[in-house]
């Protein structure tokens, strides 16, 4: 298990993470959610000792990173999938891991098979794209046989085949009793994944909660009603114990009424209905609400001239 407690990161006058605490636990996918610049990547940083805390402490099964006696077996990670030597093959990038760190070159061949490179194992990384560059990745931080999994933004660059299997293969790895923690912007990519979710906006954690718990809070259904003459309408439903607000085109957010009560008060008053829909809001519109107006701008403008 890992322990975050009081974590925090500053950069200069930037805080980057802000006094976060929160456990990561053995067979559980945990989503690790933020708009960009959230501070998720550098939390990463930290649990892996790759970024030194201005605050607080991660403690590994108790320990600090630096006194774990065979760290590969502990942690295995993604955090840059563009952080390899492009003249290497994907073959001699994993040989490199395991030589260091005495996992066998069978390990290796059983990686390249699971992570789908086997075709291009002997092909330099140059030719990648970025979701094979992913995918091996996946595979490096995997090597070790670790017990807790931290991937970083791993969905990016993945094709829809590769989606599919990083999906079946970070459920293997919970089912096998594994602590996953994977981090993404989007909360469609960790919503059919995760089991729990925490959620970051400006280093500050916004929401730690499972996916049940976090759909239950999701706003209940409304339906959209459009008709001849909304107005009208407005006033009949009104009469029947909705509550109503009207929207752009032409539509009505009904809420309080089912959609047969609506259809049979405008039937009644001999009105044509145009449209009818239940709208059930997902997951992704509480992710916006939860992390709304706290979005770090300046980073996103980092972010994208990294990018070029
Ligand atoms: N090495 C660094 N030096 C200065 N600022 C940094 C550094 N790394 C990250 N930051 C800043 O810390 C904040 C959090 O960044 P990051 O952890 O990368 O967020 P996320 O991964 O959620 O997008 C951002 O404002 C970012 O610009
Ligand atoms: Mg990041």
């Amino acid at each position: 298990m890992i322990e975050i407690k009081n974590l925090s990161k500053n950069y200069q006058d930037k805080i980057a993470v802000d006094n976060l605490s929160f456990d990561i636990m053995p067979g559980v996918v945990t989503g690790f959610l933020g708009p960009n610049g959230a501070g998720k990547s550098t939390t990463m940083k930290m649990i892996l000792n790759l970024a030194r805390p201005s605050n607080g402490e991660v403690r590994i099964d108790g320990k600090h990173y630096i006194d774990l006696e065979q760290p590969v077996s502990k942690i295995g990670a993604l955090i840059d999938a563009d952080a390899v030597n492009p003249k290497l093959t994907a073959e001699q990038h994993l040989q490199l891991i395991a030589a260091a760190s005495e996992i066998s070159s069978t390990r290796v061949d059983e990686m390249l098979q699971k992570a789908g490179l086997e075709k291009v194992r002997n092909k330099q990384i140059r030719e990648y794209s970025l979701g094979m560059k992913q995918r091996l990745g996946i595979a490096a931080a995997l090597l070790g046989k670790p017990e807790t999994v931290i991937l970083d933004e791993p969905f990016n660059g993945l094709d829809v085949d590769g989606i599919k299997w990083l999906r079946n293969l970070t459920k293997d790895l919970a089912r096998a009793g594994k602590a996953v923690l994977i981090s993404s912007h989007l909360m469609s990519e960790i919503q059919t994944i995760a089991e729990r979710v925490i959620v970051l906006a400006q280093g500050k954690l916004i929401a730690d909660m499972t996916i049940e718990e976090m759909s239950k809070k999701s706003f209940s259904s409304y339906l959209r009603v459009r008709s001849e003459n909304n107005i009208k309408l407005q006033g009949l439903l009104r009469n029947k114990g909705a509550f109503i607000q009207q929207m752009e085109q032409n539509c009505l957010i009904v809420r309080n009424l089912e959609m047969e009560e609506v259809g049979t008060a405008a039937k009644e008053s001999s009105l044509a209905i145009f449209e009818l829909t239940k709208v059930q809001p997902s997951l992704e519109q509480l992710f916006t609400e939860l992390t709304d107006g706290k979005v770090d701008y300046v980073s996103q403008q980092n972010m994208n001239t990294k990018k070029g």
